[in-house]
């Protein structure tokens, strides 16, 4: 089997060498030519665990290669994945698919022989029949199927998400198409992955739906989380307590700052206005959005709340800007809403982040940047524990004590546990949890 990956971004770059580890013919192809030449000389232009060593063994064992030549790759392949970008559209939140069909109608020139035309962005329901219509407009001889196979990767864990997926889902009805797409999954097959064959709208839906869901359980359990601060309970423990019920279950209720990244704040705004465009509003997920973005804002009153009501001249070090730990993205995470607000409050911030710096500084330019967590921390008034990278873990209490000007810890992602931090001598707030 060979295929062509359209789109050399995260999804196409894990999607694509995953796919080469799996033993199937990859060529991943890019318009950007620097990009191109970078990851030929084998730099990998994002951070993502053990992306680099796959992309180099695969590269070296002749299963993957990078071009921006689409034409000739799409002529010597089987399948085409259109992995490019669907950001959200200006103004309206839906989702931008001009990439999408710009990569259809190159695709459709460049066909030679029958071709599975697989959708991997996140594409809101109706783009695989548009697709569909586009390639046959453009070539009306062409012998094709367009399949949906949405991705469910999270960042920091992608490569083990697409080795050991819960589920793969495919959205076809032609038995031509499902041949080639179970060739492909052919491994999965091996370790009993359910593969789940659906109609294309609804293979669409369900990547909207599953990411849509863990967002109202995210937000489900920070409202729960407010009000176990009102009542004197725990949210940790009532996180346990309600998760332990598999109709539940234990994921996606730790509570913390809202949720972030690339997929969320995009994929929720998009099926709301897909909803209701369609008359079928989806109240629920409506709310959630407005309640997510409300509690980024919000999170800079707990700084404020931790420094005696006013940030005027304090320095506050902040530790953690990626909207999660083991990635350098920077999209919609949280620190984007907290940090500008707690310099309009009055405050300096020094932040730190292992990864996330290169992609921070345009976007956060009004701060210090610091070598370390300790650097960060030095002289500040309060430390903000913001993204839950391992190495905040283990922090050295004393150490840190020392180097602030006031042991004051707001830990919004709980990754300490309060009755340690007042041992160690720190006024320490969290999420949901008596102090
Ligand atoms: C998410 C989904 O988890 C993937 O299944 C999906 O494939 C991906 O979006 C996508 O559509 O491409 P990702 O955005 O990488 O993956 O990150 P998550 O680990 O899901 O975290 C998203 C946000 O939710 C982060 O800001 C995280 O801090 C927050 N979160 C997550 C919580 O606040 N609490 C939780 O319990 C879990």
């Amino acid at each position: 089997m060979r295929i062509s990956m359209i789109g050399t971004g995260y999804v196409g770059l894990v999607s694509g060498t995953c796919f080469s580890e799996f033993g199937v013919d990859v060529v991943c192809v890019d318009k950007d030519a620097g990009k191109i030449e970078r990851l030929n000389g084998g730099e990998i232009p994002i951070f993502e665990p053990g992306l680099d060593a796959m992309v180099a063994s695969n590269v070296a064992g002749g299963r993957l290669s990078f071009t921006t030549d689409l034409a000739a790759s799409v002529a010597a392949s089987d399948a085409v994945f259109i992995a490019v970008g669907t950001p959200s559209r200006r103004g309206d939140g839906h989702a931008d698919l001009s990439y999408v069909y710009a990569a259809a109608r190159e695709i459709a020139r460049a066909m030679t022989g029958y071709t599975v035309v697989v959708t991997k962005s996140t594409v809101p329901v109706g783009t695989g029949r548009e697709v569909a219509r586009i390639i046959r407009e453009e070539r009306p001889d062409a012998d094709f199927d367009v399949v949906s196979n949405p991705e469910f990767l999270r960042e920091g864990s992608a490569i083990q998400d697409f080795m050991r997926p819960d589920r793969v889902v495919i959205g076809t009805s032609s038995p031509r198409a499902q041949q080639v797409m179970r060739q492909l999954y052919r491994v999965l097959y091996l370790i009993e992955t359910p593969i789940l064959f659906t109609e294309l709208e609804t293979s669409e839906l369900i990547k909207y739906a599953a990411n849509t869901f863990l967002a109202t359980k995210i937000t489900f359990i920070n409202e729960v989380a407010d009000l176990c601060e009102k009542v004197g309970a725990n949210v940790h423990d009532v996180a346990r307590g309600i998760g332990l019920d598999n109709r539940i279950g234990r994921k996606f209720l730790h509570a913390g700052p809202g949720y972030g990244g690339s997929c969320f704040p995009k994929d929720t705004l998009a099926l709301v206005r897909t909803a209701q465009e369609c008359g079928a509003p989806l109240r629920i997920v409506e709310t959630v959005v407005d309640i997510n973005s409300t509690r980024k804002k919000a999170m800079a009153g707990r700084v404020l709340a931790a420094c005696g009501g006013s940030l005027e001249g304090k320095t506050v070090a902040v530790l953690g800007l990626t909207f999660k730990p083991n990635t350098d993205d920077m999209r919609d995470a949280p620190s984007l809403d907290i940090v500008p607000a707690l310099v309009t409050a009055g405050a300096t911030v020094q932040a730190f982040d292992p990864e996330g710096m290169a992609e921070a500084k345009p976007l956060l330019p009004e701060i210090t940047y610091c070598e370390d967590a300790y650097g960060a921390m030095t002289g500040a008034d309060v430390v903000v524990l913001l993204t839950e990278w391992n190495e905040f873990r283990a922090l050295d209490l004393d150490r840190a004590k020392a180097l602030l000007k006031a042991p004051v810890m707001v830990d919004l992602r709980n990754v300490y546990t309060p009755a340690d931090m007042v041992a160690a001598g720190f006024t320490y707030s969290s999420i949901g949890r008596p102090a």
